[in-house]
């Protein structure tokens, strides 16, 4: 399989998965969850009789099912290629490892899930483990898409310098502040809290009416959304600053572009939110909720790794030598590698 081919094979995945999040999220919804209550089996049989409910538990196994061998191939893919440069290779295979104790953690979770009668804790820990997935299977394609990035500017003789940006650490508590709202939106909807006040901006007539409980669950919900609003669409209206004429910070327009995505997707995702209590918890506005979640998470996993890949890249050009400007010698410390073995200046930034 071409780099190429497989850079599309590991997008269809994370939609696949993104897919299978959602019809889990319409099983709970629609309360099927326990239509099969046995594991792996289905009322001891590998296809169940037809009955709806039954039927929508069963498609979710099915289609699980689908979804962990496309993941196998796609690992047994990533440690077998031989056109990736020293650091992709390491990067993939290292989100290959993960994405495979994710799955089998999952798998084992699904189970414990259905025989465990449908515990809150289980099933929000069930929601993560899916979450942390799709972020595995994500970050192998960012991989695999910068790798065609650099091979490209490498075929173009273009310079990589516009594209550098070195924002430092901070990246990462985005990820990090998506995924703890998601731990719990999770509780909120397993625990049922979600309709234990459906009026809005108030809760039960009160801002706060308390911190424990169903209610407050909610209420904490509540307010670390509108937490992550300030944050987004201020990292957004300073990322349009930052492109300015004059402006200090090298911003490509990528990141700069990811920065406004997110701003956009988390303003969707409080209006859906709120729709959702107005509305009762439908299945038609809670399923969008739960993948805009997984929308943005994905966002602030590419700006983490935008950030990772310049700080690696500014990283190469304190060892690699011969190169003159420091966004080519990024470059080569990328095309160095490639040629394998040996332990390149690649290799010293990274262990
Ligand atoms: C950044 C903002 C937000 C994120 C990332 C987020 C994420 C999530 C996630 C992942 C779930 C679990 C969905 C599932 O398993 O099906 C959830 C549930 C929920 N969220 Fe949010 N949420 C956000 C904002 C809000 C806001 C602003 C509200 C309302 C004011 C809200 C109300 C709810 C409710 C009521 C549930 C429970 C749904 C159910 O029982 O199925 N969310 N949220």
């Amino acid at each position: 399989m071409t780099l190429k081919s497989y850079r599309i094979y590991l997008i269809v995945l994370a939609v696949m998965i993104l897919g299978l999040m959602a019809l889990g999220a319409g099983v709970r919804t629609m309360n099927a969850g326990l239509s099969c209550p046995d594991w792996p089996l289905c009322f001891g049989k590998v296809i169940p009789d037809f009955h709806p409910a039954v039927w929508f538990e069963f498609v979710h196994r099915a289609y699980a099912g689908v979804v962990a061998l496309l993941y196998a191939a796609a690992l047994v893919i990533a440690f077998r290629r031989k056109d990736l440069s020293q650091i992709s290779r390491k990067s993939l295979r290292l989100a290959a490892g993960w994405g495979t104790l994710f799955l089998s953690a999952q798998i084992i979770m699904g189970g414990l899930t259905v025989l465990m009668l449908v515990k809150a804790v289980i099933v929000t820990t069930h929601l993560l483990l899916a979450t942390l997935f799709l972020g595995a299977v994500l970050w192998m394609y960012f991989v695999v898409d910068r790798e065609l990035s650099s091979q490209a500017v490498s075929e173009t003789k273009t310079s990589l310098k516009s594209e550098t940006w070195l924002p430092g650490w901070p990246v990462v508590i985005l990820p990090v502040l998506v995924f703890s709202q998601i731990a719990i939106g999770g509780l909120v909807a397993s625990t049922y809290a979600g309709s234990v006040c459906v009026d809005w901006p108030l809760c039960n007539g009160k801002w706060v009416p308390t911190w424990k409980g169903a209610i407050g669950l909610q209420v904490i919900h509540r307010f670390v959304a509108y937490a992550l609003v300030a944050l987004f669409v201020g990292l957004a209206v300073w990322a349009v600053t930052a492109a300015r004429a004059g402006a200090k910070t090298v911003l490509p327009a990528r990141v700069r572009g990811l920065f406004l995505f997110a701003g956009v997707i988390v303003i969707l995702q409080t209006v859906v939110g709120i729709l959702n209590l107005l509305f009762y918890i439908p299945p038609h506005i809670t399923v969008p909720h739960q993948t805009l979640a997984m929308i943005l998470l994905g966002i602030t996993l590419r700006l983490w790794f935008e950030a990772r890949s310049a700080r690696l890249l500014g990283a190469v050009e304190l060892v690699g030598g011969g190169v003159s400007d420091k966004a080519s010698r990024a470059q080569a410390g990328l095309q160095a590698s490639e040629a394998g073995g040996g332990q390149t200046s690649v290799d010293v930034v990274l262990s």
